[in-house]
């Protein structure tokens, strides 16, 4: 099996709902290397509940949790700073402020929505953000139920907007919806990146075995490739996707 990049994670210490103290980022980050995850991009939430708008903390954490982790777990993992934006009206000019991160300092921005958000909403958030000249990458875009309708995901795309599902949901039962939704997306090509969106080391640790298994019986290792690993190594270099 190829090795991952992990697109989306709560790993920081301290910031959100996700790791509590640097030894739980250890251990989430142990967990995802049994996994085969090398890379880590960190997502901590910016939104209502979690006002992160300070991205030298983000940075520095992120600097730390790499060295702890090098030295702790003897692994090379590489770390790099993100965040996963709940859209609002003031994101944008948060973002232009330097007062929110994209991902990786590119162009790239995750960005989430309330699961019930309009297609309407969804959609001119995508513009607003491509037209300010960003990629928005659609942080676990089996949540929204407005996506299910078909065709919507492909115009998203042709906006501009990258599609990232969580691998927990898309390794799901076969009879779940949520399931069968991201395996016709990834089916279709359409998914550009997997994240585990880890938050903590039990209910919602790194999970990516059961999709991988499905992937790996389904999909054509060349696509397999780009979701897990080759379509992060192109957005951390800032190339099209
Ligand atoms: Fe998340």
């Amino acid at each position: 099996m190829t090795w991952i990049i992990d697109t989306h994670s709560h790993i920081l210490p301290g910031l959100d709902d996700g790791a509590s103290d640097m030894q739980e980022s250890i251990r989430m980050l142990r967990q995802a290397g049994q996994q085969g995850i090398r890379g880590v991009i960190a997502t901590p939430h910016y939104s209502g509940r979690f006002p992160n708008i300070c991205p030298d903390r983000i940075r520095r954490l992120c600097r730390e949790v790499q060295a702890q982790a090098r030295a702790r777990l003897k692994t090379e993992i590489q770390i790099w700073p993100g965040q996963e934006i709940m859209y609002s009206e003031d994101a944008l000019s948060l973002l232009e402020e330097e007062k929110l991160l994209t991902i990786a300092g590119t162009r790239y921005v995750m960005v989430e929505f309330l699961p019930a958000a309009p297609y309407s909403y969804i959609f001119s958030a995508v513009r607003e953000l491509t037209l300010a000249g960003y990629r928005p990458v659609l942080a676990h875009a089996e949540r929204y139920q407005a996506l299910r309708e078909e065709g919507r995901l492909e115009e998203l795309k042709k906006q501009g907007a990258c599609v990232q599902l969580n691998f927990r949901p898309a390794g799901g039962k076969w009879h779940q919806g949520t399931a069968r939704w991201c395996r016709k997306i990834l089916r279709r090509g359409l998914a550009d990146f997997l994240g585990t969106d880890m938050h903590n080391t039990e209910g919602r640790g790194p999970e990516t075995e059961r999709a991988v298994r499905w992937m790996e019986k389904e999909l054509s290792s060349s696509y397999i490739e780009a979701v897990l690993k080759r379509n992060a190594m192109g957005l951390l270099e800032g190339k099209e996707i």
